[in-house]
């Protein structure tokens, strides 16, 4: 059956971990470069262009924004990284305050990494990938802009990308080729959600809230 969003509501921005939403409901994070597309294809998979704020400026989103999509799950979009006009301060900042939540959330389901299908692969995105594995947490690539590229290319693309991951890796990833422009790739993440989400339990201790 055809997989989409019913219903999109913005729940909050935090720039502290300590006061995110209770984690009752299981939670995917979308991150990657800055200016990946992270907030893009939010905005494409929940079909509301004003949901995320997104802006062809790297660096836009600043905060950790929670999203409740059916209210049944969360989507979370954190800031970028690796926008090299950042400060190393600002830098610093983002290190500490993501990888802070992307650790220690217990309702985290799986971490959505974006990549920009069109480019090769960067140092910045395979080291948090070896930080992620490093921590235990579990992942899948979602290749963007995926209009932007002939098929051929694309797919060329992701066979390098692959290629340079098994150097490292002893196996890949599930991955994902998507489109904010033309909607690839929507159905395929949202029908890996709804799978996902089976297997969340709530957190010990914590009662399931109903939004
Ligand atoms: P930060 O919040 O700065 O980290 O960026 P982001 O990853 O949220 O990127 P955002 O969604 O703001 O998109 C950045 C730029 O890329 C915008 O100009 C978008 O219109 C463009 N863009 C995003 N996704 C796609 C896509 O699938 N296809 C095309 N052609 N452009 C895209
Ligand atoms: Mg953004």
């Amino acid at each position: 059956m055809a997989e989409f969003v019913k219903s999109a509501e913005f729940v909050m921005s935090n720039s502290d971990i300590a006061y995110l939403p209770k984690p009752t409901l299981p939670e995917y994070a979308f991150i990657g470069r800055s200016n990946v597309g992270k907030s893009s294809l939010i905005n494409s998979l929940c079909n509301n262009k004003k949901l995320a704020k997104t802006s062809s400026k790297p660096g836009k989103t600043q905060l950790i924004n929670h999203f409740l999509i059916d209210k049944e799950w969360f989507l979370v979009d954190l800031p970028g990284y690796g926008y090299t006009r950042t400060s190393v301060s600002s830098k610093q900042h983002w290190q500490n305050f993501s990888r802070r939540y992307l650790r220690s959330r217990e309702s985290l389901m799986c971490i959505f990494l974006l990549i920009d299908s069109r480019h090769k692969p960067q140092e910045v995105d395979l080291l948090f990938m070896e930080w992620i594995g490093t921590n235990g947490l579990p992942f899948v690539i979602v290749f963007t802009k995926a209009d932007k590229l002939k098929e051929v290319e694309l797919e060329q693309n992701i066979e390098n990308y692959c290629q340079e991951l098994l150097q490292s890796w002893e196996e890949l990833p599930q991955i994902f080729r998507t489109s904010s422009v033309n909607k690839q790739g929507n159905e395929e993440i949202l029908q890996f959600v709804k799978e996902t989400n089976k297997l969340f339990e709530v957190p010990k201790g914590k009662n399931q809230v109903r939004f």
